[in-house]
Formats: structure tokens, sequence, C-alpha cells
């Protein structure tokens, strides 16, 4: 028996917890046992019906979890009993490029998620964790810090010496950081706080804007890349940052798209994107394969992710709450230990 969080209408009002039995364990699955399972932003939008009005319910919301192999269909060759495994956000997106279908397998939105304490899942939709990480540093691993992987590593190219831009201290955010340092580029982080800002610099930012007493922080970079712009903008704010991402931008470089922190739909002037030949490139977590290249990096370089605060499982409402609050620094954590 799996203990579960759902919803059966829209609102963090509608959450509540549940038993579940789970499936007969197929020839090509897994069953697990998750200790630790992380929040993400796309989880406060799914729970609020923001994400997809139109989503079926009821849902167990959720992408991101580690916990430990309970047993193993018989056809299974990647996992034995007592392996230390996460689960994989788009079930069926495994290598090469992303797919019309692959959305459909996103664990916490069109299939059920993983706030629970045990799943049935096929080997594919599961991967070893890296040594040296707790369950609960893991269970922030699947979404956040795939997705500032898939932007700066596999679609960026990140190089030494480069500077990458990052708006806000949240998990992408956060996650990005980590790995551009590791990477030898330079940081230029923005942020609403100045206290978070201090937080950023001991984790290796180089310079720090807060974009609430500048809100021009498109002419601070400007500034502080000798009127060049940089190399990188991981853009997570959407419609209110996008335009001033777009000036801060060098003429080459990169944008990647990928959150909504701002908002949505606002119309957004195209030129730039041509008189500066920028890359704007969407972002949608990433693959298996990437996943495995991201774990590699983050074990060689004994990367730990950056956790603000874990709340009991029977605290994920407050846990939700705090999400929706801002107040947070990187990854927020469900302990789904009993
Ligand atoms: N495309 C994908 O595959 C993908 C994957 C993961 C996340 N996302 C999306 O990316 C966004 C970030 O996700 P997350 O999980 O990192 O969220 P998060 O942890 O909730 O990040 C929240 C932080 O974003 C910052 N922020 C808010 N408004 C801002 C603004 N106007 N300018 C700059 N920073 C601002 C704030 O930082 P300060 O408190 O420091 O100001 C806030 O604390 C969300 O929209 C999420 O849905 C997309």
């Amino acid at each position: 028996m799996s203990t579960v969080l759902r919803f059966h209408s829209f609102g963090l009002d509608h959450l509540a917890f549940d038993k579940q039995s789970l499936p007969a364990v197929g020839p090509l699955d897994v069953h697990v046992r998750f200790y630790a399972a992380a929040l993400n932003y796309r989880d406060l939008m799914v729970v609020t019906g923001q994400y997809n009005p139109k989503m079926e319910l009821p849902r167990i919301p959720g992408s991101d979890a580690a916990g430990e192999v309970l047993a193993v269909g018989d056809a299974v060759t990647l996992f034995k009993p007592g392996d230390r495994v996460a689960s994989l956000f788009f079930q069926s997106w495994h290598d090469g490029e992303i797919r019309n279908t692959t959305g459909k397998s996103a664990l916490g939105g069109p299939i059920d998620g993983v706030f629970a304490t045990e799943r049935v899942l096929p080997e594919g939709g599961l991967l070893h964790i890296p040594d040296g990480l707790t369950f609960e540093e893991a269970a922030t691993l699947p979404c956040a810090a795939l997705t500032a992987w898939n932007a700066l590593v596999e679609k960026g190219k990140l190089c030494a010496g480069q500077t990458v831009l990052l708006l806000g201290t949240g998990g992408v955010s956060m996650f990005a950081l980590q790995f551009a340092k590791a990477h030898g580029a330079r940081v230029i982080l923005t942020s609403s706080s100045d206290e978070k800002l201090a937080r950023g610099k001991e984790l290796g930012a180089d310079l720090t804007i807060n974009y609430r007493s500048k809100p021009e922080w498109d002419k601070e970079v400007f500034e502080l890349t000798a009127k060049e712009g940089v190399d990188h903008v991981v853009e997570v704010g959407g419609a209110g940052t996008l335009p001033l991402s777009l000036r801060a931008v060098k003429t080459g470089g990169h944008v990647y798209l990928i959150g909504v922190l701002t908002g949505k739909g606002a119309g957004v002037d195209p030129t730039p994107v041509l008189a500066k030949s920028i890359y704007l490139d969407g972002v949608y977590v990433g693959s298996r394969a990437m996943f495995e290249r991201m774990n590699a990096a983050i074990a060689a370089n004994k990367i730990h992710p950056v956790i603000d605060r874990v709340f009991p499982f029977a605290e994920a409402r407050a846990a939700f709450e705090h999400l929706q609050s801002g107040s947070h620094f990187g990854k927020i954590v469900l302990s789904l230990q009993q």
C-alpha cells in the first residue's frame, strides 16, 4: 500500500492523503519505496489548475522523488533490490531529441506523479542516483537540475570564461549557478533580496543585481560586461523578464526559455532576436541520457543541491505555501520517511 497525495479538484485546499494499492510488478517494472520528493513551481501550477485547467482529475502531483528499489520484474536488467534511484520527469524520453508525444509521459501532469511513498514504474523511467547524495538531495534532480543542465550544457555547450545571467534564486537558477561555476563560467545573479544575493555569492556568483531596486537590470548587466552583454541567459521569468533578457544578452548569445514566473502571453518584440542573431531555445527538462551525463558531472564535481527546507510529507500543503510565498532559496523537499 502506498500513501499518496492527491487532489480531486484544483486548489491547495483540495490536497488530501489517500492509500493506494500498487499494480502487479510487470516484467520490465520496478517497485520503488520513495524516501524524499521535491517541489517544483510546476507542481503549484498543476495543483492550482494554471498548468492545464482541463487536466483529468483526480491526480497525484510531483515529478521528483528518490528512494530505494524494493523489487524488480523478471526482465529488468538496469536495477536490483536495494539500488538507490530517482524518477525521470518524462517517463518515455530516454535519448535523442524531444518528440511531439514526450509531454504525455510527464510525471505529475498527464500521468500520476511521485508524491507517494511507493510506486511501480517502468525501468526506463528511473535512474541510479549519484553516490554521496542523500535521498533528499537526489530528489531535487529530475526537473530543476536537469532543466538547468540541458540549457547550459547540452544546448548551450557552455565554455569556461563565458558569462551566464541567472534570474532569481529559485531551484532552476541555483542548479544553473552550480553547473556554470563547475564549468569555469562567470555568473551574474539577480534577486529581489540582498540577503539571497549574499547567499548566491557564497555559492560562487561573481556579480549580483537586486532586480527590485534596479528594475532596469539589463542596463546593469551591460555595464558589468563592458557593454558586451552575456553569453547565456537562463530565462525563468517569462513575459515580464524576456524583453530585458533579450537586451542583456550579447550578439550571437543564447537565451533559454524555461519559465513563466512573471506570466505568459504578453507580446514580445522579436527585433532584438534577429538584429543580434540571438539563439532563442525552448527547454523542457531533459532526457534520461542527459540525466546520466548530469549525474556524472554532479559526482565528479561533488555538487550538493541547495535545499531551502525539508517538510514532513504530512505538511505537504505548508510546503506548497512556502513555495508560493517565493521566500525560498533553492529547493523545497518533502521527507517521505514514516
Ligand atoms: N521548461 C522547463 O522544463 C522547466 C523546468 C523547471 C522549471 N520551469 C519553470 O521555470 C520557472 C522557475 O522554476 P523554479 O522551480 O526554479 O521556481 P522557483 O524555485 O519557485 O523560483 C522562484 C524564484 O524565482 C524568482 N523570481 C520570481 N519573479 C522573478 C522576476 N521577476 N525576476 C527574476 N526572478 C524572479 C524569485 O527569486 P528571488 O526570491 O531571488 O527574487 C523566486 O524566489 C517556473 O516558471 C517553472 O515553471 C520550467
